[in-house]
């Protein structure tokens, strides 16, 4: 699904990022260019990156109890 009309960015390139580590919505803006137009999409980014970062803090987490 594109979540940003104006730079053409689907929901699936913003997921594979987040996978690559790219987890905050400015770094989410600076990869696509998402969200530097009319701004409309940036719930869904903010949404996204949400997801990647609670993602990445569950990992942290589970790393840290198997040390
Ligand atoms: S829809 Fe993303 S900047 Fe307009």
């Amino acid at each position: 699904m594109i979540v940003c009309v104006c730079k053409r960015v689907s929901d699936r390139q913003l997921r594979a990022l987040a996978r690559d580590g790219v987890t905050s919505v400015c770094e989410m803006q600076l990869e696509t260019g998402c969200g530097t137009c009319c701004g409309k999409c940036l719930p869904m980014v903010r949404e996204i990156a949400d997801e990647a970062q609670q993602r990445e803090m569950a990992g942290f987490g589970m790393g840290m109890l198997a040390a």
